[in-house]
Protein backbone atom coordinates (compact mmCIF):
# COMPACT_ATOMS: atom_id res chain seq x y z
CA UNK A 1 0.00 0.00 0.00
CA UNK A 2 1.56 3.29 -1.03
CA UNK A 3 1.65 6.40 1.61
CA UNK A 4 -1.47 8.16 2.11
CA UNK A 5 -1.68 12.06 2.51
CA UNK A 6 -4.64 13.85 4.06
CA UNK A 7 -5.90 16.99 4.84
CA UNK A 8 -8.52 18.17 6.88
CA UNK A 9 -9.54 21.75 7.07
CA UNK A 10 -12.52 23.79 8.88
CA UNK A 11 -12.85 26.02 11.18
CA UNK A 12 -12.20 26.17 14.80
CA UNK A 13 -14.40 23.97 16.54
CA UNK A 14 -15.77 21.73 14.18
CA UNK A 15 -14.36 18.54 15.19
CA UNK A 16 -11.28 18.37 13.20
CA UNK A 17 -8.93 17.40 16.24
CA UNK A 18 -10.73 14.64 17.36
CA UNK A 19 -11.55 13.37 14.05
CA UNK A 20 -8.06 13.66 12.53
CA UNK A 21 -6.21 11.77 15.59
CA UNK A 22 -9.03 8.42 15.58
CA UNK A 23 -8.82 8.32 11.24
CA UNK A 24 -4.96 8.46 11.64
CA UNK A 25 -4.44 6.19 14.65
CA UNK A 26 -7.75 3.78 12.94
CA UNK A 27 -5.64 3.86 9.35
CA UNK A 28 -2.12 3.42 10.86
CA UNK A 29 -1.48 7.01 9.88
CA UNK A 30 0.51 10.23 11.40
CA UNK A 31 -1.01 12.63 12.30
CA UNK A 32 0.06 16.68 12.27
CA UNK A 33 -1.78 19.64 14.04
CA UNK A 34 -0.60 22.56 12.26
CA UNK A 35 -2.77 24.82 14.69
CA UNK A 36 -0.74 23.54 17.74
CA UNK A 37 2.20 24.83 15.23
CA UNK A 38 0.86 28.32 15.47
CA UNK A 39 0.13 28.28 18.70
CA UNK A 40 3.59 27.72 19.67
CA UNK A 41 4.95 29.88 17.82
CA UNK A 42 2.17 32.44 19.23
CA UNK A 43 3.27 31.26 22.84
CA UNK A 44 6.85 31.93 21.82
CA UNK A 45 6.78 35.12 20.94
CA UNK A 46 4.10 36.36 23.83
CA UNK A 47 7.10 34.88 26.85
CA UNK A 48 9.82 36.60 24.88
CA UNK A 49 7.90 39.71 24.91
CA UNK A 50 7.28 40.43 21.10
CA UNK A 51 4.56 42.72 20.48
CA UNK A 52 2.15 40.70 18.66
CA UNK A 53 0.18 43.57 17.23
CA UNK A 54 3.32 44.47 15.04
CA UNK A 55 3.76 42.44 12.48
CA UNK A 56 7.32 43.21 11.47
CA UNK A 57 8.72 42.75 15.01
CA UNK A 58 6.68 39.31 14.14
CA UNK A 59 8.35 38.76 11.01
CA UNK A 60 12.01 39.43 12.29
CA UNK A 61 10.98 36.95 15.52
CA UNK A 62 9.96 34.34 13.32
CA UNK A 63 12.74 32.13 12.73
CA UNK A 64 14.01 32.11 16.38
CA UNK A 65 11.98 29.40 18.51
CA UNK A 66 12.67 25.67 17.36
CA UNK A 67 9.16 23.73 17.16
CA UNK A 68 9.03 20.26 16.91
CA UNK A 69 5.82 18.33 16.36
CA UNK A 70 5.63 14.48 17.67
CA UNK A 71 3.44 13.04 15.10
CA UNK A 72 1.80 10.00 16.96
CA UNK A 73 -1.92 10.25 17.15
CA UNK A 74 -2.44 8.52 20.53
CA UNK A 75 -0.08 11.19 21.96
CA UNK A 76 0.52 14.08 19.74
CA UNK A 77 3.16 16.27 21.36
CA UNK A 78 4.46 19.85 20.47
CA UNK A 79 8.08 21.04 22.23
CA UNK A 80 9.20 24.62 21.77
CA UNK A 81 13.27 25.07 22.30
CA UNK A 82 13.06 21.88 23.96
CA UNK A 83 10.17 22.45 26.11
CA UNK A 84 7.14 20.75 26.61
CA UNK A 85 4.31 23.40 25.01
CA UNK A 86 1.25 21.10 25.00
CA UNK A 87 -0.35 22.94 28.20
CA UNK A 88 0.59 26.99 27.64
CA UNK A 89 -0.61 26.67 23.81
CA UNK A 90 -3.79 26.34 24.66
CA UNK A 91 -4.53 29.02 27.21
CA UNK A 92 -6.70 31.99 25.90
CA UNK A 93 -4.60 34.33 25.91
CA UNK A 94 -2.85 32.15 22.67
CA UNK A 95 -6.36 31.64 21.24
CA UNK A 96 -6.74 35.30 21.26
CA UNK A 97 -3.52 36.10 19.72
CA UNK A 98 -2.83 33.08 17.48
CA UNK A 99 -4.28 34.61 14.45
CA UNK A 100 -2.16 37.95 14.07
CA UNK A 101 0.88 36.00 14.65
CA UNK A 102 -0.11 33.13 11.82
CA UNK A 103 -1.47 36.09 9.23
CA UNK A 104 2.30 36.74 8.87
CA UNK A 105 3.68 35.45 6.00
CA UNK A 106 7.37 34.88 6.92
CA UNK A 107 5.68 32.78 9.67
CA UNK A 108 3.54 30.82 7.33
CA UNK A 109 6.49 30.56 5.21
CA UNK A 110 8.85 28.51 7.91
CA UNK A 111 6.10 26.61 9.29
CA UNK A 112 4.68 25.86 5.70
CA UNK A 113 7.69 24.63 4.79
CA UNK A 114 8.37 22.31 8.52
CA UNK A 115 4.85 20.91 7.52
CA UNK A 116 5.68 19.65 4.07
CA UNK A 117 8.87 18.17 5.27
CA UNK A 118 7.21 16.23 8.34
CA UNK A 119 4.33 15.15 5.71
CA UNK A 120 7.23 14.05 3.20
CA UNK A 121 8.92 11.89 5.96
CA UNK A 122 5.69 9.77 7.29
CA UNK A 123 6.15 5.95 6.01
CA UNK A 124 2.59 5.06 5.73
CA UNK A 125 0.87 8.58 5.26
CA UNK A 126 -0.34 11.59 7.48
CA UNK A 127 -3.12 13.30 8.54
CA UNK A 128 -2.74 16.70 8.36
CA UNK A 129 -5.18 19.34 10.10
CA UNK A 130 -5.44 23.14 9.65
CA UNK A 131 -6.92 26.31 7.60
CA UNK A 132 -4.84 25.69 4.37
CA UNK A 133 -3.58 22.04 4.17
CA UNK A 134 -5.94 21.31 1.09
CA UNK A 135 -5.14 24.89 -0.35
CA UNK A 136 -1.59 25.61 0.09
CA UNK A 137 0.59 23.24 2.18
CA UNK A 138 -0.26 19.67 0.46
CA UNK A 139 -2.19 20.79 -2.97
CA UNK A 140 -1.41 17.24 -4.06
CA UNK A 141 -3.31 15.38 -1.00
CA UNK A 142 -5.14 12.19 -1.72
CA UNK A 143 -8.00 13.45 0.25
CA UNK A 144 -9.16 16.96 0.85
CA UNK A 145 -12.03 17.33 3.75
CA UNK A 146 -13.45 20.72 5.00
CA UNK A 147 -15.52 20.56 7.81
CA UNK A 148 -17.92 22.88 8.93
CA UNK A 149 -20.63 23.05 11.40
CA UNK A 150 -23.15 25.82 12.82
CA UNK A 151 -21.63 28.31 14.90
CA UNK A 152 -24.05 26.91 17.95
CA UNK A 153 -22.37 23.97 17.54
CA UNK A 154 -19.07 25.12 17.60
CA UNK A 155 -19.18 26.79 20.44
CA UNK A 156 -20.86 24.65 22.27
CA UNK A 157 -18.26 21.65 21.74
CA UNK A 158 -15.40 24.64 22.48
CA UNK A 159 -17.09 25.63 25.63
CA UNK A 160 -17.16 21.90 26.72
CA UNK A 161 -13.59 21.44 25.91
CA UNK A 162 -12.88 24.40 27.83
CA UNK A 163 -14.96 22.55 31.03
CA UNK A 164 -18.09 25.35 31.90
CA UNK A 165 -16.54 27.91 29.67
CA UNK A 166 -19.11 30.33 29.01
CA UNK A 167 -20.81 29.11 25.47
CA UNK A 168 -22.16 33.22 24.25
CA UNK A 169 -18.74 34.49 25.08
CA UNK A 170 -17.01 31.45 23.32
CA UNK A 171 -18.66 32.11 20.00
CA UNK A 172 -17.84 35.35 19.67
CA UNK A 173 -14.50 34.49 19.93
CA UNK A 174 -14.35 31.96 17.33
CA UNK A 175 -16.45 33.70 15.29
CA UNK A 176 -14.06 36.56 15.17
CA UNK A 177 -10.66 33.76 14.83
CA UNK A 178 -12.85 32.69 12.09
CA UNK A 179 -13.40 35.96 10.46
CA UNK A 180 -9.68 37.07 10.91
CA UNK A 181 -7.82 33.19 9.37
CA UNK A 182 -10.71 33.81 6.42
CA UNK A 183 -9.92 37.50 5.67
CA UNK A 184 -6.11 37.33 5.89
CA UNK A 185 -4.06 38.04 2.48
CA UNK A 186 -1.62 35.04 2.59
CA UNK A 187 -3.34 31.31 2.40
CA UNK A 188 -6.65 32.15 4.53
CA UNK A 189 -9.23 29.31 6.08
CA UNK A 190 -10.59 28.43 2.33
CA UNK A 191 -12.02 24.97 1.40
CA UNK A 192 -10.18 23.74 -1.62
CA UNK A 193 -11.99 23.52 -5.08
CA UNK A 194 -11.77 19.30 -4.95
CA UNK A 195 -12.19 19.48 -1.03
CA UNK A 196 -14.76 17.07 0.07
CA UNK A 197 -17.25 19.25 2.35
CA UNK A 198 -18.77 17.63 5.32
CA UNK A 199 -20.98 19.28 7.25
CA UNK A 200 -20.70 18.00 11.16
CA UNK A 201 -23.76 20.06 12.97
CA UNK A 202 -25.82 16.93 12.99
CA UNK A 203 -23.30 14.59 13.05
CA UNK A 204 -22.22 12.60 16.00
CA UNK A 205 -18.28 12.16 16.00
CA UNK A 206 -18.15 8.68 15.33
CA UNK A 207 -20.22 9.08 12.33
CA UNK A 208 -17.90 11.71 11.25
CA UNK A 209 -14.61 9.57 11.46
CA UNK A 210 -16.66 6.51 9.42
CA UNK A 211 -17.01 9.20 6.84
CA UNK A 212 -13.41 10.22 6.73
CA UNK A 213 -12.34 6.48 7.18
CA UNK A 214 -14.42 5.40 4.23
CA UNK A 215 -12.89 8.31 1.88
CA UNK A 216 -9.94 7.44 2.83
CA UNK A 217 -9.98 3.70 1.56
CA UNK A 218 -11.89 4.28 -1.46
CA UNK A 219 -9.06 6.45 -2.66
CA UNK A 220 -6.55 3.91 -1.26
O1 LIG B 1 -6.60 24.56 14.95
P1 LIG B 1 -6.42 25.64 15.99
O2 LIG B 1 -7.72 26.26 16.40
O3 LIG B 1 -5.61 25.20 17.16
O4 LIG B 1 -5.56 26.77 15.23
C1 LIG B 1 -5.15 27.93 15.89
C2 LIG B 1 -4.90 29.04 14.89
O5 LIG B 1 -3.75 28.75 14.10
C3 LIG B 1 -5.99 29.33 13.88
O6 LIG B 1 -7.03 30.14 14.41
C4 LIG B 1 -5.21 30.04 12.77
O7 LIG B 1 -4.99 31.40 13.10
C5 LIG B 1 -3.87 29.33 12.82
N1 LIG B 1 -3.75 28.29 11.80
C6 LIG B 1 -3.41 28.66 10.51
N2 LIG B 1 -3.18 27.71 9.56
C7 LIG B 1 -3.30 26.42 9.84
C8 LIG B 1 -3.67 26.01 11.14
C9 LIG B 1 -3.91 26.96 12.10
O8 LIG B 1 -3.31 29.85 10.24
N3 LIG B 1 -3.04 25.52 8.91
Amino acid sequence: VESVIVAIDGPAGTGKSSTSKAVAAQLGLSYLDTGAQYRAITWWMISNGVDVSDPAAIATAAGKPSIVSGTDPAGPTITVDGMDASGPIRTQEVSSKVSAVSAVPEVRTLITELQRSIAATAATGIVVEGRDIGTTVLPDADLKIFLTASPEARAARRSGELKGADVAATREALIKRDAADSSRKTSPLAKADDAVEVDTTELTLQQVIECVVTLVEERR
